[in-house]
């Protein structure tokens, strides 16, 4: 069912296109695996949904690739309802994600609530994302209470940083890693239906995957998860500076794009572009000096 959308063939397959949904998501524990890529406005979200992308995480991960600080703790709600707005645009099949920021819901369950709400209301994000394990329970339980599906984040959770002292894998001794699974088992009884694993050994998520009953989502947790996630901009090699261990570029589109601009400037500079091809004629009939006179 899920493949149908791929065929892309205008057959009556794929006329079943429709858009993925959380429960249909969370049904695919174990079965088919889950593949999730973030996105930030309409084009790239239509590009990565005409590939068969399951899911477009509108992550708070812009906060560093679009808007260049050095971590996410700047981006406000306002700035991911606007770019789920535009991902949710672009997205005709995939499933849209929208990441609830620092401080948006760490603060109370009302609080939790009221930002979910936000985001699916003016951001149109089909479910949303957060940080944390069993200290943001009660929030999930109270978000998916009221019809919001929740997909989880445990691992590295960015939004720490500075508690975390830097971007660092998670999970490596005994007790960390007992805490971590912990946090996933709270997430899935509070109500997620997935849950990111982020910057862990891989034999923790695969314990983590095996003890839950909704998909692990990994990014930088090894092969075992029920899914993957990467950025868009890692993915696609438009890395400014570090890319982590686990970000795997399919492509190189950085060098792709600084190639083109060089090519575009250079012509502009040799008077070569614009070409005859790329030039508006004026109307045979209208003679040049009648469209002076005008
Ligand atoms: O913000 C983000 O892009 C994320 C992914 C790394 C999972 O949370």
């Amino acid at each position: 069912m899920y493949g149908s959308h791929r065929d892309g063939d205008g057959t009556a397959r794929a006329a079943l296109r429709r858009r993925i949904t959380a429960p249909e998501l969370r049904c695919r524990k174990g079965r088919e695996p889950i593949t999730m890529v973030t996105a930030y406005d309409f084009t790239m979200a239509r590009l990565l949904d005409d590939a068969g992308i399951d899911v477009l995480l509108v992550g708070d991960s812009l906060g560093m690739v679009v808007q260049g600080h050095d971590n996410t703790l700047p981006v406000t709600l306002d700035e991911i309802c606007y770019h789920t707005r535009c991902v949710a645009r672009g997205a005709r099949y995939a499933h849209v994600v929208g990441d609830l920021p620092f401080m948006s819901y760490q603060v109370s369950p009302q609080q939790a609530v009221e930002s979910a709400g936000k985001l699916v209301k003016e951001g149109l994000a089909s479910s949303v994302k957060l940080e944390g394990g069993a200290d943001v329970a009660e929030h999930v339980a109270r978000i998916v209470r009221c019809g919001i599906p929740v997909m989880g984040h445990v691992g590295l959770t960015p939004q720490s940083v500075h508690a975390l002292g830097g971007f660092k894998v998670q999970g490596k001794s005994r007790s960390a890693a007992k805490r971590i699974i912990a946090d996933a088992i709270a997430l899935t009884e509070a109500g997620v239906y997935a849950i990111v694993l982020e910057a862990m050994p891989a034999e923790l998520a695969a314990q983590i995957t095996e003890a839950v009953g909704v998909p692990t989502i990994g990014i930088g947790a090894g092969p075992d998860c029920d899914g993957q996630v990467l950025v868009s901009y890692d993915l696609f090699g438009m890395n400014i500076g570090h890319a982590p261990k686990f970000a795997k570029a399919y492509a190189n589109v950085g060098d792709t794009m600084r190639d083109a601009a060089k090519s575009f400037a250079a012509e502009v500079r040799a008077r070569s572009f614009p070409a005859p091809e790329h030039c508006y004629a004026s109307d045979p009939i209208a003679p040049k000096a009648k469209l002076v006179a005008v």
